[in-house]
């Protein structure tokens, strides 16, 4: 996708081919990967969210899902509580992908393993640090590890621990530690992200006291292997969970890690939606 993209190669499998978008969370880098994408790929894609659709009225989403999805190719859905996901893909009869839920960020992470694929190759093998709260991303990282077969290193607050399920399952692969350098020691990739995530405004400030020593900076990628890159899913808080200079890195890759959101989302819908061939 993204060589025919540099190539302008015009690749329009998707025409009329339609992809719904509940966002009941902010984006940018999701929404306009998913909703650019689809239009490069010769479809379109609509924006939803609760505020002004009947989702926001009550409508239960198990109706809605089988309601949209007599009408759309695929739906995308950014929510808090994953079950939404879930209760609507049960009830979908067109592909429905998880644009970030509470528990995990699935896209993300496709763009991620790309992105490493690119700057240094197979990931198989290698040592990732996770810095920070146990979030989404964390646990995302978590199956990525197992899907990829890297070992991962998580450093954060007691209390923040990634998912335990999770964990489990990942078994000897998942270290979870207190000291961020000991986890950055010898890591190949360093990724963090915000102390507070999207439905967390309450614990701000008690998040921002906690997390303080999780701080990733220049000082820390010294800590890691000498071919360590550096990632972020973005948005990022300057001082908080990096430091002020940390983007400028040249080891950091979060500039066209937030690029590849729009190759990986459109490979995936590829994927995904039939192609308009298939209907006629
Ligand atoms: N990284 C990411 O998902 O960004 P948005 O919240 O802007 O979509
Ligand atoms: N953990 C963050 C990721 C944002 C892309 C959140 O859920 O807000």
């Amino acid at each position: 996708m993204k060589d025919l993209r540099k190539r302008g190669v015009l690749f329009e499998p998707l025409k009329n081919r339609v992809l719904g978008m509940i966002f009941e969370k902010a984006s940018t880098r999701t929404r306009l990967s998913f909703e650019a994408g689809m239009i490069q790929l010769g479809g379109q894609a609509i924006f939803l969210s609760p505020r002004d659709t009947q989702l926001g009225r009550g409508e239960p989403i198990s109706d809605s899902a089988i309601v949209m999805s007599r009408m759309l190719d695929a739906v995308m859905i950014r929510t808090f509580a994953h079950s939404t996901l879930t209760d609507f893909a049960a009830n979908s009869s067109v592909p429905v992908i998880n644009g970030l839920s509470d528990d995990l960020h699935p896209c993300q992470l496709m763009a991620d393993m790309q992105t490493y694929h690119e700057h240094r190759g197979s990931i198989a093998g290698k040592t990732v640090a996770w810095i920070g709260d146990g979030n989404n991303m964390c646990n995302t990282y978590i199956e990525a590890a197992i899907q990829f077969d890297f070992r991962l290193k998580v450093a954060c607050p007691e209390g923040y621990e990634p998912d335990a399920e999770l964990l489990a399952r990942a078994g000897e692969r998942v270290q979870v530690l207190r000291d961020p350098r000991e986890a950055a020691a010898g890591a190949n990739l360093i990724s963090t992200d915000v102390w507070a995530s999207m439905g967390q405004e309450d614990e701000v400030a008690a998040r921002l006291a906690t997390f303080r020593p999780y701080q990733v900076n220049r000082a820390l990628l010294d800590c890691a292997a000498a071919d360590v890159l550096f990632m972020h899913c973005l948005p990022a808080h300057r001082g908080e969970e990096i430091s002020h200079d940390l983007l400028d890195d040249p080891r950091s890759a979060a500039w066209d890690q937030a690029e590849n959101r729009l190759h990986v989302q459109k490979a995936l819908l590829e994927f995904l939606v039939e192609p308009a061939y298939h209907h006629a």
